[in-house]
């Protein structure tokens, strides 16, 4: 069995050095690319606290298709561009959004979130896919949020392609 709870007063560092190393421990040496997403998704919902939605969109085709994740069924394919999680992949850049319905275009798949952060996943330089944060709490998600999921996907973007 395996129990990731940390305590509620955990520091922000803290809680990312911990996700880094749980993700990076249930991954190594597993190749199936489903199983690592799913338990990373499960991982993160397990670390980070105040989410509603945690989870992968991977490039298929040229274009962002839902991946394991947890929370409210969502929508399942992204075209590039759209949302949040298009601009991330066509960018290449973290998005952190504050309050997503101030974002242009935001595809609201849970009319609970209010804020979301998305990091692109990059293997070899390219684009493989994006980890998508929703939290019910406006501005939830901070630069310290985006440097741990940026930390991560950098870290296990070899065994979710
Ligand atoms: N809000 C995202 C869509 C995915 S859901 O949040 C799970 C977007 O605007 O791209």
């Amino acid at each position: 069995m395996f129990d990731f709870a940390l305590p509620a007063d955990t520091s922000d560092e803290e809680r990312y050095r911990e996700l880094a190393n749980a993700g990076d421990s249930l991954t190594d040496g597993e190749s199936d690319a489903v199983a690592n997403m799913a338990n990373l998704a499960a991982l993160i919902w397990s670390f980070v606290p105040d989410l509603n939605w945690a989870g992968f969109y991977r490039v298929v085709d040229g274009e962002l298709v839902l991946g394991p994740f947890i929370g409210r069924p969502a929508c399942i394919r992204i075209p590039f561009g759209q949302g949040v999680c298009g601009t991330a992949a066509s960018s290449g850049e973290t998005q952190l959004v504050e309050d997503v319905h101030a974002f242009p275009g935001h595809i609201a798949c849970d009319a609970a979130s209010a804020s979301e952060l998305v990091v692109p996943v990059l293997h070899d330089d390219a684009l493989i896919g994006v980890i998508d944060l929703d939290s019910p709490r406006p501005a939830r998600f901070d630069a310290e949020d985006a440097a741990g999921i940026e930390r991560l996907a950098t870290l296990i973007a070899g065994r979710v392609g």
